[in-house]
């Protein structure tokens, strides 16, 4: 193979891996975010519905990954599947870097007591039942890493409603790792977490 054909090759890999996304992807992305999606998730990402999740500071890759799977179908949902099916790879990778350079807010817990019991919950785990501490795959703050989730801030309401759709496996798009953790999770270990999750920075 020639040399320029290897580095046109090498290129197209660089390109493939997302790196690095350009100002003109930014903007094309907030386009997109004030032609629709701002109506539910707020322009910076900062949803005023618990229903619809806060994605200020959401990693950019794992953005990328949950938009193409509405499309595709593997992350089923009625709301945003017509949001994406006429988008491509681009758009969400801009999407994703759009999103996680928006500064997240911090936001107070409703329920201090309940919170307290979801600390435990996701930097301990449950021994006692098998659940593994949330810290450990989403770190400590909650922050996530390039492909896991951030959880840090998230409505309460939507983080609950996720731990019951993987419970019930209606969210498959995770190789099923959340659903062997939700599925071990009470009630109250479910509502609790989730309290905590929504005050952590
Ligand atoms: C009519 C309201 C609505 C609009 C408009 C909307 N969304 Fe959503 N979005 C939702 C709901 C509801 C969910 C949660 C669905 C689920 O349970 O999977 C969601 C989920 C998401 C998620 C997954 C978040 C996570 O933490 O896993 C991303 C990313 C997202 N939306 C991006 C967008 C983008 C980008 C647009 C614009 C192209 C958009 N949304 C437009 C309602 C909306
Ligand atoms: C073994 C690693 C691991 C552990 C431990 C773990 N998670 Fe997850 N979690 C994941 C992965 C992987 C995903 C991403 C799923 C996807 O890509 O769709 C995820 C996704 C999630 C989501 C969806 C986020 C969103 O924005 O929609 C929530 C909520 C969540 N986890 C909560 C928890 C809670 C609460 C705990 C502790 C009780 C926990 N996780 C423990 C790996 C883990």
């Amino acid at each position: 193979m020639r040399l320029d054909r290897m580095l046109l090759g090498l290129g197209c890999t660089w390109v493939a891996l997302g790196l690095p996304v350009q100002a003109s992807d930014l903007a094309r992305a907030e386009e997109i975010v004030q032609g629709k999606c701002f109506i539910c998730h707020g322009v910076s990402g900062e949803s005023s519905s618990p229903v619809f999740p806060r994605l200020a500071g959401q990693n950019e890759a794992y953005v990328a990954r949950q938009l193409a799977d509405y499309k595709s179908g593997k992350r089923r949902s009625t709301t945003m599947q017509p949001m994406v099916e006429d988008m491509s790879g681009d758009d969400f990778r801009a999407l994703g870097a759009y999103f996680a350079s928006r500064q997240p807010q911090v936001h107070a817990v409703d329920d201090a007591d309940l919170a307290q019991v979801g600390r435990f919950v996701f930097q301990r785990g449950n021994p006692y039942s098998g659940v593994a501490a949330c810290a450990g795959c989403h770190g400590v703050n909650g922050h996530g890493s390039a492909s896991l989730p951030r959880l840090a801030g998230q409505h309460a309401q939507y983080t609950e409603s996720q731990l019951k759709l993987f419970d019930r496996r209606e969210r498959t798009n995770d190789n099923a790792v959340m659903h062997g953790i939700a599925s071990k999770l009470t009630e109250l270990e479910m509502k609790a977490v989730s309290a905590y999750i929504s005050g952590l920075q």
